[in-house]
């Protein structure tokens, strides 16, 4: 079965993360689906409105480390190769979606299980879900335009602790700090985001759009900053730290940061 699924209905694409038993890690194949998904979804007017969602344990672990070691994305700015890399297509389709954009969050919801999220419009979380930021911990930097957005979102001080020490924080903190808009059971969050979607895909399109395209007019320099994120995440993704880090969290041991 397919790793991303999609469902249609009533205006509604629904994108849930279907790789379970490694906690919906996103492996390269996984952003090429949701990027494809999201590129066709922007222009056909039969999608209103988008939501993602994992399961009822778990949205994401965040990229696949295996994939980060086995296969490092090309993240340098016009990399070589004629098409960007799955994970660069995915954030641009995240970054330049017109329309209304949902989540529902169950679990935990690691890297950019999290940073997709500062993309959203809407985000319903359950109260199992554990949000975390551990670029740093992992020998890398933030990604998915997290550096701007979220000091914008929370300032510089909350921001640089989420992001430099990496903690895990949680439904009603997220909340707290403007990232969720409710916190529900488990069982409940996938039947609100559909609820929140079903009342948007009624309304006006062209009204939901400007409305959308008005509020992110001043996310000023994101596009540029994206591209600054990609190069460095790229640069790290091949040093010692990372390397490091990586193998540590696959070989379930502390990491020795000692000489990076
Ligand atoms: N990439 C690849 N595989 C992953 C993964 C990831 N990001 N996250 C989890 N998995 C795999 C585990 O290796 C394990 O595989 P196995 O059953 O073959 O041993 C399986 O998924 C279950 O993971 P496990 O750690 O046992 O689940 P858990 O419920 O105890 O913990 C997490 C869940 C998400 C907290 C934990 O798996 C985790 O921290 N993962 C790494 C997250 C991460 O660093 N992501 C990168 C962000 S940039």
């Amino acid at each position: 079965m397919s790793e991303i699924l999609e469902h249609r209905e009533a205006g509604i694409l629904t994108l849930t993360f279907n790789r379970i038993e490694k906690k919906n890690a996103i492996t390269a194949a996984m952003y090429s689906a949701l990027a494809d998904a999201m590129v066709a979804a922007a222009e056909d007017e039969g999608v209103r409105v988008v939501v993602l969602q994992g399961h009822e344990q778990c949205f994401t672990a965040g990229n696949d480390l295996l994939d980060f070691l086995s296969n490092p994305p090309d993240t340098a700015a016009g990399a070589s190769s004629a098409q960007p890399a799955p994970v660069v297509r995915f954030l641009e389709s995240l970054r330049t979606f017109p329309k209304p954009l949902l989540a529902a969050v169950a679990g935990p919801a690691v890297g950019i299980g999290t940073t997709m999220l500062l993309h959203c419009d809407l985000v319903y979380a359950a109260d199992n879900a554990a949000f975390s930021l551990p670029f740093v911990n992992l020998g890398l930097c933030p990604e998915a335009g997290a550096s701007l957005l979220l000091p914008s979102l929370v300032g510089h001080p909350r921001a640089a602790e989420k992001l430099m020490l990496g903690e895990p924080f949680y439904a009603e903190e997220a909340v707290e700090m403007g990232l969720v808009n409710r916190v529900l059971p488990p069982g409940e969050v996938n039947a609100c985001a559909q609820a929140q979607a079903a009342k948007l895909a009624a309304k006006p399109m062209a009204s939901l759009r400007a409305t959308k395209a008005l509020m992110k007019m001043g996310q000023v320099g994101l596009q540029q900053i994206m591209g600054e994120e990609l190069k460095l995440f790229g640069a790290l993704l091949r040093g010692p730290a990372a390397k490091e880090a990586i193998s540590a969290v696959m070989e379930k041991r502390k990491p020795d940061f000692s000489r990076c």
